[in-house]
């Protein structure tokens, strides 16, 4: 997914603001429903997001209840999750890519939400996932979603977040023939947004990646595993 340089130039598309957040989803939705299969294809290799579940699922409790936030196709994160013993809630905003996942991972549990509808006064998981999905929220959500995955996690629950760097906020950009908004932030501000929302950082780790297709200069894409503050036990 390429954030930087000049993937605006050229995007003819409504500002945003003049929008109202429904109205920016459907596009969204519209936009991953037209991709569907062809993510899978434009990005073959997803080494990053597939190193930082294999190193959260020793740290889940058996049988943990993971909610994969835009999942997407389900591969591979809601497909390792699964295989890995999770009880796995997949929620995107896209019918069509819940329609690829439901077939790629049947055992799994799919919710059509957005992810600002997570609702922690009533599911509470051990374990959020979000691979390249809040990032297509904008600088005045991430912080709100943020806040209602700490609520949602179980003490000493954890969040997988994986994000591409950037200076950006709700920009347009042309994706598999689409336009996509996405936000982006440097890891520091990253880092520091995460302990802000009450998590701490346990690990962290940056690749260079250049997606299959594209002649583009690599981009450098972040995954952070994250603690809720609490120990497990202590409710
Ligand atoms: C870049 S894809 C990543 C998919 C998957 N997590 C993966 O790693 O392969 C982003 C996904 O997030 C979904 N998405 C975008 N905005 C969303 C929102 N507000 N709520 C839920 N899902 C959203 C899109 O429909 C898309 O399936």
């Amino acid at each position: 997914m390429r954030m930087t340089e000049n993937d605006a130039a050229g995007v003819e598309t409504p500002d945003s603001g003049a929008m109202s957040w429904e109205e920016r989803e459907s596009a969204q939705a519209a936009a991953y429903d037209a991709i569907g299969d062809r993510y899978d294809e434009a990005f073959p290799h997803k080494d990053g997001q597939i190193g930082m579940v294999e190193r959260l699922l020793p740290d889940l409790p058996p049988g943990a209840r993971v909610l994969d936030l835009g999942c997407g196709t389900g591969t591979p994160t809601t497909r390792q999750l699964v295989d890995g013993g999770c009880r796995v809630t997949g929620t995107d905003i896209s019918p069509r890519m819940l329609e690829v996942a439901k077939r790629n991972v049947p055992e799994a549990r799919f919710l059509l939400r957005d992810m600002v509808d997570l609702d922690p006064e009533r599911e509470t998981y051990d374990a959020v996932v979000s691979c390249f999905s809040l990032l297509h929220l904008t600088r005045d959500r991430i912080p709100v979603v943020l806040d209602l995955v700490r609520r949602a996690l179980v003490p000493g629950g954890r969040f997988g977040l994986a994000m591409v760097e950037a200076d950006v906020d709700d920009a347009p950009i042309p994706f598999l023939g689409q336009t996509l908004r996405v936000t982006g932030y440097f890891r520091d501000e990253l880092r520091g947004m995460l302990h802000s929302a009450g998590f701490t950082v346990e690990h962290e780790r940056t690749l260079s990646y250049a997606p299959a297709s594209t002649q583009a200069r690599p981009e450098i894409q972040i995954f952070m595993i994250c603690g809720n503050g609490e120990e497990r036990g202590t409710a």
